[in-house]
């Protein structure tokens, strides 16, 4: 409930008594007053086709009441004569005839002029990977293997440099034009892809995957993603068709050097 948007019609009505507004005007007031009421007083909105039905239901109402007695009809026959033919209102009848058509061809363009919104879609974005894998014939457990590469990092900081300048080769030559110079996911072949490619600057890609994880994806690409949440359309390609195991585990250790971030090692539990 909006407490303002109610409290402010309840003073409109009581305004209405003050001025002992007629029949007419009574109907009026309280039509705008539940529309007002009904599409900014009440949190969730109400779905516009629910609030159409209601406003028909109130407006027949109304009108039912307005016509139901001779006394009233009269009243209101008389009051829409006299703000027609009395030259005291003839301001506000142009001002009426000119705000009406004004209203409704401004709804009219509000409604047209909506941007189209995509559906949302409930893709998994890291699904849960197999357990093996068989890359180019040799199996590999995701869940208990590692890079095979990484201890290079503190043991042979020489061979490992060698291995992030191939990764970066491997990049440059095969990832960039999806991936983005940056690593941004905004390269040149991005436009025309849905899903978008992956951004591992963003904290949700790499640095929250494991690099088993990341081999897979690589790997096995997008036609490698498991059936469940389909249809998944990635463009990923499966590189395990163009690129030696090597040459996938160390573009892997490039992606996460280049972008500063570290990769997820399993907890131990204790
Ligand atoms: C033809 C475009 C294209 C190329 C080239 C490409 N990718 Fe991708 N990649 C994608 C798209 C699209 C996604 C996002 C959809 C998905 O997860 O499959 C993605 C996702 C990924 C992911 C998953 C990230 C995550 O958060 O789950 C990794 C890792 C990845 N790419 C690595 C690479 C590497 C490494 C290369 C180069 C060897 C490469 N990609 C080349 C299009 C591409």
């Amino acid at each position: 409930m909006n407490l303002l948007v109610i409290l402010a019609i309840i003073a409109a009505w009581i305004g209405l008594r003050f001025l002992k507004a007629n029949s007419l005007a009574w109907a009026a007031g309280i039509w705008v007053g539940l529309y007002v009421g009904l599409s900014y007083g009440i949190n969730p909105p109400l779905p516009s086709s629910i609030l159409s039905m209601f406003m028909a239901i109130i407006t027949l109402a109304l009108v039912t009441y307005l016509t139901a007695g001779n006394d009233r009809m009269k009243e209101m026959a008389d009051t829409i004569v006299t703000f027609v033919v009395d030259k005291r209102y003839t301001g506000a009848l142009i001002g009426v005839l000119i705000a009406l058509p004004l209203l409704v061809s401004f709804k009219v363009y509000l409604n047209m002029t909506q941007a189209p919104e995509p559906p949302i879609s409930g893709r998994t974005i890291h699904p849960v990977p197999p357990n093996t894998i068989t890359v180019n014939g040799s199996p590999f457990n995701i869940v208990e293997g590692h890079n095979p590469y990484r201890e290079l990092e503190s043991s042979d900081p020489d061979a490992f440099a060698l291995h992030l300048e191939n990764g970066r080769r491997v990049y440059y030559q095969n990832c960039v034009f999806c991936h983005g110079d940056n690593m941004e996911g905004d390269g040149q072949f991005a436009h025309g892809l849905d899903p978008i490619p992956a951004n591992f600057q963003d904290a949700t890609t790499i640095a929250m995957l494991q690099e088993s994880y990341l081999y897979w994806r690589v790997a096995k690409g997008g036609p490698g993603l498991p059936s469940e949440s389909t249809p998944w359309l990635s463009a990923m390609p499966a590189w395990e068709n163009f690129l030696t195991e090597e040459e996938m585990w160390d573009v892997i250790m490039f992606l996460y050097d280049y972008t500063g971030q570290r990769p997820r090692v399993s907890e131990e539990v204790h």
